[in-house]
């Protein structure tokens, strides 16, 4: 379905983003596909987080890359949204999994950059492929990232995933499609802030479906969607597919 709207870091407005009560709401809210963010810990657990450390989400500071599961547990990522959320724990991906399959969720995961380097990048794939070995096959996933190499090694192990690149500008597009084509990617994700109709266009003539983040207006969702984009990223999912689905 083209007009997919994709709750951004879960319902990131409402709840504190990356956590299984912001991935709860989707549900509340009759919203299908969510995205979030992930990264590993030093015995190969998958978390999810948007950050290359604690400090912003949750009530501990500094890196995460030498905790174990064990450590996850003393770490509070609600309280920083609100004293409602206190306790919020930092959820794993295999507990997202686990969440996908109950509540019949989808969702486009989105690898970060992975800092600590190539071993910690390689556990980051491994533990992301043995976690989604628990997704039920009706479930569906899309694999995102900046960084375009996770991509190409992942979509090599498992040439079933679909898979988006990631764009944070429009400098470094010139060479996206032989990008694409050489990672073997479905999507191409791009920022909103200076899209144009021809860039959507050039993708779409190409094969390829255009998601855009990370849209908050149902006014500019609805352009992009006359434009030919297939799916937004958005904060606040539930408004805008208020909107969408009276056109
Ligand atoms: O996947 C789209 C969007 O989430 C990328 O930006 O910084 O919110 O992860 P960011
Ligand atoms: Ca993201």
């Amino acid at each position: 379905m083209n007009n997919r709207v994709y709750a951004h870091r879960g319902m990131s407005a409402l709840a504190p983003e990356n956590t299984l009560a912001a991935i709860k709401l989707c549900k509340k809210y009759n919203i299908d596909w969510f995205e979030c963010d992930i990264d590993v810990i030093a015995d190969g657990t998958v978390i999810l987080t948007h950050d290359s450390t604690l400090d912003r989400c949750t009530n501990r500071s500094g890196g995460y890359y030498d905790l174990t599961q064990a450590d996850l547990a003393g770490i509070d990522a609600g309280a920083w949204f609100s004293e409602d959320f206190q306790g919020e724990p930092l959820p794993t991906l295999s507990q997202v999994v686990q969440w996908m399959n109950s509540y019949q969720l989808n969702a486009n995961i989105e690898i970060k950059s992975c800092e600590a380097g190539k071993a910690m990048a390689l556990k980051l794939l491994d533990g992301l492929q043995q976690a989604l070995t628990a997704l039920e096959p009706e479930r569906e996933v899309i694999i995102s990232s900046f960084n375009h190499l996770f991509l190409a090694e992942l979509k090599k192990r498992c040439p079933q995933l679909a898979v988006a690149c990631l764009y944070e500008s429009y400098d470094c597009l010139d060479d996206a499609l032989t990008v694409l084509e050489w990672v073997g990617a479905e999507y191409i994700h791009l920022s909103q802030q200076g899209l144009t109709r021809e860039t959507v266009a050039r993708f779409n003539d190409a094969g390829y479906k255009v998601a855009v983040y990370t849209v908050n207006s149902p006014m500019q969702a609805n352009e992009l969607f006359n434009w030919g984009v297939f799916g937004v990223f958005s904060d606040i999912p539930h408004l805008l597919a208020a909107q969408y689905r009276k056109v």
